[in-house]
């Protein structure tokens, strides 16, 4: 299997990117890093726990980290009108089976991949801060790491302001550093993640897998279903970071153009928008494989298939 570590900022569609990771044969899990974001550090940290506890035996040997608290340079932003104030709406949670880790996340990105150079791909489905740090303070790093596969940005517009996705906008000067360190990249943005919304039949299908996994995932695309009705008109919330984790274990399930990806830092208007060169004015190398189209029907059947063997 691939080796993988998850990094991210749970946030409801994190979680059930994690648990299609942690229940999929063709992923290996080394670990779980958080990092601020859609709510703030201490409860993305314990959503991981809880979300390895969901997993049962799938998480039980996986191993959990704190990271970055804020962004480098820019304000600390939350999404807790999107995710609710704890991160995870939902009734019947566990409650973490072991603390985490000591180890500061970047600090484990870094020892990690170099106990397995070219071997370990880091799936970032929030900010890239912890990802921006572990490049900073270890400059062997980049050639080390198979690839880096982001949620976050798009080919078009933003959610979080006219010009700029979340994620992005979340530590734009992070990005900055991702995107110019020359890793291996792919970028799954709003553009392509928009296309994979959890509707009502969907989330009922999640419901009937009977197991309590699917029981907390629906409750989860539920109340996001609601924020989203009423937000953009649509009939569920979009399956943004899950669709990142279906990229690691069937990236047939996207089509892909290389492109050069820019980060605006600059404030303003565009502040943290990823400004994608899909024609190729600017003649610069590519930077990114950046998702443009999704077989949507597929992916949501591999979703629910896997979380379907879940407890
Ligand atoms: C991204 O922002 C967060 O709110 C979600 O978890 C996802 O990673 C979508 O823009
Ligand atoms: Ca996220």
């Amino acid at each position: 299997p691939l080796k993988i570590i998850l990094d991210g900022d749970p946030g409801l569609d994190d979680a059930v990117a994690w648990l299609l990771a942690l229940a999929s044969p063709e992923v290996a899990v080394l670990g779980i890093t958080a990092t601020h974001g859609n709510v703030g550090l201490p409860l993305t940290v314990r959503n991981a726990g809880i979300t390895l506890a969901l997993a049962g035996e799938a998480g039980a040997g996986v191993p959990y980290f704190a990271g970055a608290d804020r962004p480098l340079v820019a304000e600390l932003v939350s999404a807790a009108s999107v995710h609710g104030d704890s991160g995870l709406p939902a009734s019947d949670l566990p409650t973490p089976t072991r603390p985490p880790e000591s180890e500061h996340a970047a600090d484990f990105i870094i020892r990690t991949v170099r106990e397995h150079p070219n071997e370990v791909t880091l799936v970032a489905t929030g900010p890239l801060t912890n990802l921006a740090l572990a490049f900073r303070l270890a400059p062997d790093l980049v050639p080390l790491v198979q690839e880096v596969i982001w949620m976050g940005g798009s080919t078009t517009g933003g959610n979080r302001t006219p010009a700029a996705e979340f994620n992005a906008v979340a530590d734009p000067h992070a990005a900055h550093i991702v995107f110019e360190s020359g890793v291996p990249l792919r970028m799954v943005g709003l553009n392509a993640t928009m296309q994979c919304i959890a509707d009502p039949d969907r989330i009922a299908a999640l419901r009937g897998l009977g197991n309590r996994a699917g029981a907390v995932c629906a409750e989860l695309l539920t109340f996001y279903a609601g924020v989203y009705r009423e937000r953009y008109g649509l009939s569920g919330g979009a399956l943004h970071d899950p669709l990142a984790v279906g990229a690691a274990i069937r990236p047939d399930l996207l089509d892909w153009q290389a492109m050069r990806v820019a980060i605006e830092v600059q404030e303003g208007l565009n502040f943290g928008r990823t400004v994608c060169d899909l024609y190729g004015v600017t003649g610069e190398p590519a930077n990114a494989r950046v998702a443009v189209g999704v077989r949507d029907g597929a992916f949501f059947a591999l979703l629910l298939d896997r979380i379907g063997t879940l407890p």
